[in-house]
């Protein structure tokens, strides 16, 4: 092999030669175990049918969710013992607010436990300005933050685009939101802010297009209505549009992302995405006044605006994951782990979601097991035979989390998905090929799954699948 071809395949493999390549290497392991199948059926029966409530130890490899379980890097550890415990005004928060400043671009930042702290907070602070106008339009929301709304009064709307519909295609920026139902929506003059998630989590983890973002930006600005977006996975976001968008090859990643803060008014971040980090959350703004007005939600709920619910090590861990997340071999690694399940998935005849989006794969679960009603959480009982059969846990998106009860009758959600999230830095090829191989095993034999019904479920609506207690029909 030539000098030009071993830098070509060491440089660009992941791109020419399909093969993810982790830019890191590993230093500190953790060992993980496979109980066997009989063994994983009674830990489910204790379970109550729900992979939530499954202890991690019987898990072999937990694609449940990207967030707080990826693995820090030597500089974060390091960043750990830098920690100012101070209760106010502590070193690490001045790093954290540096570095928030630095990456994205905004002057007030308020940190906080973690994202869903970050939602009630600013969201019900908007609900509350905009007075009585009550209905949140968004590419698609989150279940956290649809469900802080709904709790506190508001109307979440969902308007994915309509490539975000029709899973089989390639459409390259399926977190795109409706303009024109955007339009409708804003024109009732009932609006209280638009929403954009970045990445769009629910409908498939694809990104959102610079052009959707600078035309929900006019819109927002015409109706005079704020824009905000929920950066939980901004870095992914700027990875694809500059892989995907001809525009955008060029530009570094960190423009990227300042160019989309700078059409937010506000944001909110679970740092447990693409801080890098286990634990926290922050929202930024530019506007002081309503930094003014959030700052006592702060004290009140979180703790004293310099640390808001975290320990100083936090904030510190923080501030490096977001210099970090940004770093382009980084990115590479992490989006080429997606794009590798995805295929492999795609080879074992698995009805995946294309096309790949930044932090997870999802399953057309309609598509996998026709033969269950939506009453009976196909997606959940998917998630629960995967994990029977492999020990592997992935997480139901679908009727369980997204269906409402109306005066109408109940009303399910376009998506039914198993979402296999991959935290970041974690995994190696090898856990990606046993997933993908165990997953085409139990979609090769639907039949096998069993639905499910719901045996006890929380008083509080939009989180049922987090707590229910299930038992197959
Ligand atoms: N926004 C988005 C887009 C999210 O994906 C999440 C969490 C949150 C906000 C809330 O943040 O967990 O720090 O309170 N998503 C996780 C997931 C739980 O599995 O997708 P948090």
């Amino acid at each position: 092999m030539d000098k030009i071809t071993v830098h070509h395949i060491c440089f660009w493999g992941v791109y020419y030669l399909d093969l993810p390549i982790e830019y890191y290497r590993i230093k500190m392991i953790e060992k993980i175990g496979l109980p066997p199948r009989e063994e994983r059926y009674n830990r489910l029966v204790d379970a109550g049918w729900n992979v939530f409530r499954l202890r991690s130890r019987d898990v072999f490899i937990d694609l449940l969710t990207d967030s707080g379980t990826g693995a820090m890097s030597k500089d974060q550890w390091a960043s750990l013992m830098m920690g100012d415990e101070s209760y106010a005004g502590a070193d690490s928060w001045y790093r954290f607010k540096e570095a928030v400043e630095n990456v994205l671009g905004f002057p007030f930042v308020l940190p906080v436990h973690q994202g869903r702290a970050a939602e009630r907070i600013l969201y019900t602070t908007l609900l509350d300005i905009s007075k009585p106008a009550d209905i949140v339009p968004a590419n698609t929301h989150f279940d956290t933050g649809k469900a802080v709304i709904e709790f506190y009064g508001g109307k979440p709307f969902d308007l994915p685009v309509r490539e975000a519909l029709d899973y089989k295609t390639n459409y390259p920026f399926k977190g795109d939101i409706d303009l024109e139902e955007l339009e409708n929506t804003l024109s009732t003059g009932n609006v209280s802010f638009i929403l954009l998630v970045l990445t769009n989590n629910t409908m498939g983890g694809h990104p959102v297009s610079p052009e959707n973002i600078r035309e929900t930006r006019k819109l927002a600005s015409d109706y005079d209505v704020p824009l905000v977006m929920d950066i939980s996975r901004f870095a992914e976001n700027a990875f694809l549009v500059k892989e995907r968008h001809p525009s955008y090859r060029d530009k570094s990643v960190r423009d990227i992302v300042r160019e989309t803060m700078s059409y937010a008014d506000h944001v909110i971040m679970s740092a447990k995405k693409d801080g890098l980090a286990n634990i926290g959350g922050f929202i930024a703004t530019r506007s002081e006044e309503l930094y003014n007005r959030m700052s006592g939600r702060v004290v009140l709920e979180e703790g004293y605006v310099t640390y808001g619910g975290l320990a100083g090590r936090d904030l510190d861990a923080i501030a490096t994951g977001l210099r970090e997340v940004i770093d382009e071999d980084y990115l590479k690694s992490r989006v080429s782990q997606t794009r590798y399940l995805h295929k492999r998935l795609a080879e074992e005849g698995v009805a995946v979601v294309h096309p790949y989006g930044g932090h997870a794969v999802y399953v057309d679960v309609l598509e996998t097991l026709p033969h269950l009603p939506r009453e009976q959480f196909p997606a959940d009982a998917l998630a629960v035979h995967l994990y029977l059969e492999s020990g592997v846990r992935g997480v139901g998106l679908g009727a369980l989390a997204f269906a409402r009860e109306t005066e109408e009758g109940v009303v399910y959600p376009e998506n039914e998905f198993l979402r296999l999230a991959i935290p970041r830095r974690v995994y190696t090829v090898s856990h990606l090929d046993y997933v993908a191989k165990s997953l085409g095993y139990v979609a090769s034999r639907p039949r096998e799954v069993k639905g499910l019904r719901i045996v006890w479920e929380p008083p509080i609506r939009g989180i049922r699948h987090f707590l229910a207690r299930l038992e197959p029909v």
